[in-house]
């Protein structure tokens, strides 16, 4: 089977989960955490190179301060409890986002996780936290015009690759596989220059319900698309 590079997920659908099971919200991203575990770890068994997590994105600081507390205080828990496993399985924690933008507790601990994982290499886990495809893009856009007007770049050199290095993604490839839940069928803002080639999926089940037999489904249907790039299939016009 050809295991793809780098699967992100957009993991939707806690709150609707919660509801449905007469529960608080807070309860649906509780056991949405336990869904990450199990993916992660699945992940890294079947040597998933990268996995990329949408955590948190800029729009979700407009939600309730109660429930933004709410989960940044799950994250919180979650760097610390995961932090044996990221490195029993060799895992590199890697964030991408405005992390100027989280409590300043939050982002030492963020940034500690990362400098204790730096040397794993099996699989990099990144958490997309305070993350927004605009606002990466946006400060992309500054740096490269801060670079020019410095003259460290000249403006002629910049194509795709040399932008690519301006973005948070930095040295990650693009995915291979974006997946969505809770049937949702948008990209709500989530890697947008990233994702151009990428086969994408949209799962009906809740996160929390997200088990390794939809991944496992996912991965089979991915086997099975054709992946063209823009240009045309060796069957259509073989060589
Ligand atoms: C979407 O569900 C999910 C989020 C906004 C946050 C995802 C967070 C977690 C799974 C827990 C924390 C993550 C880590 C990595 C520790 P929603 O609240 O938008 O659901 P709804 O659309 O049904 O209301």
């Amino acid at each position: 089977m050809e295991i793809p590079e780098h699967i992100a997920i957009i993991m939707d659908g806690n709150g609707r989960w919660a509801r449905q099971n007469g529960l608080p919200r807070f309860a649906g991203h509780q056991e949405g955490v336990n869904t990450v575990r199990r993916i992660v770890r699945e992940c890294s068994r079947l040597q998933i190179r990268y996995l990329t997590l949408y955590a948190f994105s800029s729009e979700n600081w407009h939600r309730p301060e109660q429930e933004v507390q709410a989960l940044m205080s799950l994250l919180d828990t979650y760097l610390a409890s995961e932090i044996s496993l990221l490195q029993q399985n060799d895992i590199r924690l890697n964030v991408i986002g405005d992390l100027t933008r989280l409590p300043t507790h939050l982002r030492e601990k963020v940034e500690d996780k990362v400098r204790q994982t730096r040397g794993n290499s099996s699989m990099t886990l990144t958490l997309a936290l305070s993350y927004g495809a605009r606002d990466e893009m946006l400060r992309a856009v500054r740096s490269v015009c801060t670079d020019a007007v410095a003259g460290v770049i000249d403006p002629a050199d910049l194509d795709e690759r040399m932008f690519s290095t301006y973005l948070d993604t930095v040295a990650m490839p693009d995915p291979d596989i974006l997946i969505r839940t809770s049937g949702e069928q948008r990209i709500s803002n989530f890697l947008l220059w990233q994702i151009a080639y990428t086969e994408l999926f949209f799962c009906p089940c809740f996160w929390p319900e997200f088990g390794l037999d939809h991944l496992d489904s996912i991965l089979k249907e991915y086997q099975n698309r054709c992946r063209r790039f823009g240009r045309v299939s060796n069957e259509t016009f073989p060589q």
